[in-house]
């Protein structure tokens, strides 16, 4: 029997989100449905609102959660009704190229469930980033479920769903951040701080925080920044050099996504360092670099996308640091809310003083 929960939804471009009633179809083939505990509001969100990603409203809003499995369809083995998961964006297919040449993260073919969540009157929703999570239940693949040790709060664990997870990946996995290394962050938002959690699990020596709010360096010193640079009134290239014994950075991670700090962070860093790009920029942004530069320092640029994280070998290995004490996951939760509060979360989320609000279920 099809269920009827309440859900946020984006009614249309820019339109204040509402909650409403919506109905979900019972898991078919390959598919499960979860009742939601805890969902973090992420930029992402805020973009589908503003019909930045595409047009295919309505949306049902929110994709950085965890719960618990309530049913499952058929041939689903991995998770069973009772399972707490996280759930992830990236449930990996096994057999595209990028699966078979043994690069999981790069998978082009992710699943989602092939079933259709709907609002009362039949119309079709669009989840966001195929989950949809700011609801009491949702439908979706049973490879976006991630089982992890449910002794776990539920609003620390979900945060790893998107941007935590693409922080600490963008240091751990795409960084590549090891023993001994300078790193630099630059932006210092929930995406920026949980890379600086991830350069201090790795054991960079040096982590240098650089935005232009204070308040953020604060959190960022907090988190585990060695240093802190305010690039609103210091050239954040100098001091990271300088910090650095004249060098730069082995690994410079922007977490804003302009070009003007993408261009900090490619002359911030060592010769031969590495940059990587975690901030999302905006279709009509261009970068423009000397090419002879891009020669002549060497070195590796690269982007991450999702931290390219597996969830099924990162999401139980974070959860676990975060239960031994050795990563603080909770200090990402700046509030928890509820359903209705969305909208509002969203404001304070462009005003800057929170890391993450967390629905609450
Ligand atoms: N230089 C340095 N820091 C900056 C600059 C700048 N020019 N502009 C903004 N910042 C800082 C902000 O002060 C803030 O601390 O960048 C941080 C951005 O943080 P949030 O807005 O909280 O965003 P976050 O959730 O961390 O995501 C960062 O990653 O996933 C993407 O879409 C997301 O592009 C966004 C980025
Ligand atoms: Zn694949
Ligand atoms: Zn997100």
């Amino acid at each position: 029997m099809p269920q009827h929960v309440q859900g946020v939804i984006a009614p249309g471009r820019n339109e204040p989100v509402r909650v409403e009633t919506i109905v979900i179809p019972d898991p078919g083939p390959g598919e499960a449905v979860v009742k939601i505990q805890a969902c973090g509001v992420c930029h992402t969100d805020l973009h589908y609102k503003q019909g930045a990603i595409n047009d295919e409203f309505p949306f049902l809003l929110g994709h950085e959660a965890a719960g618990i499995v309530e049913s499952v369809g058929e041939g689903v083995t991995d998770v069973t009704p009772g399972d707490f998961v996280i759930l992830n964006w990236r449930a990996v297919c096994g057999a595209c190229r990028a699966c078979e040449r043994g690069r999981p993260w790069y998978c082009f073919d992710t699943h989602n469930a092939k079933q259709r969540m709907t609002l009362l009157d039949g119309t079709e929703l669009s989840p966001a980033l195929g989950i949809g999570a700011f609801a009491e239940k949702t439908l979706v693949a049973a490879g976006q479920c991630t089982k992890v040790d449910p002794a776990v709060a539920p609003e620390v664990a979900g945060l790893l769903g998107c941007g935590v997870m693409a922080g600490i990946g963008a240091a751990i996995n795409t960084g590549n951040v090891g023993r001994g290394d300078t790193v630099a962050v630059i932006g210092c938002g929930g995406v920026g701080d949980a890379a600086i959690v991830g350069s201090r699990l790795a054991g960079a020596a040096k982590i240098i925080a650089v935005d232009i709010d204070d308040r953020k360096l604060e959190t960022a010193r907090t988190m585990g920044a060695t240093h802190t640079v305010n690039s609103r009134s210091t050239d954040p290239v100098e001091a990271i050099r300088e910090l650095t014994g004249g060098f730069g950075a082995d690994v410079v991670i922007e977490a804003v996504g302009r070009p003007e700090t993408y261009k900090q962070a490619f002359y911030a860093r060592d010769l031969a360092g590495t940059v990587v790009l975690v901030g999302v920029p905006t279709p009509e942004m261009q970068l423009e670099l000397p090419l002879l530069d891009v020669f002549g320092r060497g070195g590796a640029l690269k982007s991450s996308w999702y931290g390219d994280c597996l969830p099924s070998r990162d999401f139980p290995m974070l959860v676990d640091l975060h239960q031994q004490g050795r990563i603080d996951l909770a200090a990402f939760v700046t509030e928890t809310i509820g359903l209705g509060d969305v909208e509002k979360a969203f404001a304070r989320m462009h005003e800057g003083d929170v890391l993450r609000s967390v629905v609450v279920l």
